[in-house]
């Protein structure tokens, strides 16, 4: 495995850095996700938006430009020459003394690598189970960040309990998103999903299905649902770079409709992977 890590191309062996890290001491930094689908990038352009956006709401000035960081995704590409995966592309503040404090001066830490990423065929079928867990995090969710630690024991619950995701509420507000994913609600026809605000990461996925459900005139309102509406929900589903659009069946042990994926979930996920199927052939010649 190939490891980019400040500005070479290493083994993955090679790949080290000081236990002074702010990233290892802090969390203090941010992250992208993007899929590679058929040897191409999905949506990189958009990743590299918002990465630009969550450096810059933690004062983070990135050390690359858009077409440098776009060059070293490539790069790991052509290197690495897989047709599916997900890049992984991180940068953290870098290595100075523990202090919180901002150092004077320091070179942030970039990190970027391909990892595997599977289609889960059987499960994007028959869909998947969810639990609800309370939502723990902070005010700014619409950061894409490092620190994540309410993510993993959220996601740990899931996984203690035998389900796929942990559907987090937030007390006060409603029902916000996945530990990893987006959520989404379907309720006689009309899709409901959390605004895009301090309170969600605003998915890449989401922002596509979005414009997937325009197109084919289903109304969608953007807003906070209850949990007890979240149960009686007709149909749910969750979207992520690397869940794509997966139905959830069940959750909290009870069925989500009649306990199968519903029609306008499966919709939207054939729209989404023909979309990416698209994407893979376009600029393949
Ligand atoms: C908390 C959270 N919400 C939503 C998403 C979905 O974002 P995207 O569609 O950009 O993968 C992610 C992705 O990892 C996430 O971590």
């Amino acid at each position: 495995m190939l490891i980019y890590l400040n500005g070479k191309y290493l083994d993955y062996s090679q790949a080290l850095l000081p236990v002074d890290e702010r990233g290892l001491q802090f969390a203090d930094g941010v992250y992208e996700v993007a899929l590679v689908w058929g040897g191409q990038f999905v949506d990189l352009e958009r990743h590299l938006e918002r990465l630009e956006r969550s450096a810059q709401a933690i004062e983070l000035d990135l050390p690359f430009t858009r077409s440098e960081i776009r060059d070293v995704a490539e790069e790991l590409l052509r290197r690495e020459a897989v047709k599916q995966a997900a890049l992984y592309l991180q940068v953290t503040r870098g290595v100075a003394p523990r202090d919180h404090r901002f150092p004077a001066v320091v070179q942030p830490t970039v990190i970027a690598y391909l990892k595997d990423a599977h289609m889960d065929r059987e499960a994007l079928q028959h869909g998947v189970k969810a639990i609800t867990v309370p939502d723990l995090r902070w005010l700014r969710c619409d950061i894409k960040s490092v620190s994540l630690l309410p993510n993993v024991l959220a996601r740990q619950q899931a996984a203690n309990r035998g389900v796929r995701e942990a559907i987090q509420v937030r007390s006060g507000v409603g029902v916000t998103e996945g530990s990893a994913t987006n959520i989404w609600m379907v309720h006689q026809g009309s899709i409901v999903t959390a605004p895009a605000s301090n309170w969600i990461l605003s998915g890449i996925v989401r922002s596509v299905v979005l414009d997937l459900a325009k197109s084919e005139k289903l109304p969608v309102a953007e807003r906070f649902a209850s949990a007890e509406e979240l149960l009686q929900m007709d149909e749910v589903f969750m979207t992520s770079t690397t869940s794509f659009v997966m139905p959830i069946i069940e959750i909290d042990g009870r069925k989500v409709g009649d306990g199968e994926p519903g029609p306008v979930t499966m919709r939207l996920q054939e729209l989404y992977l023909q979309r990416l199927d698209q994407i893979a052939h376009a600029t393949l010649g």
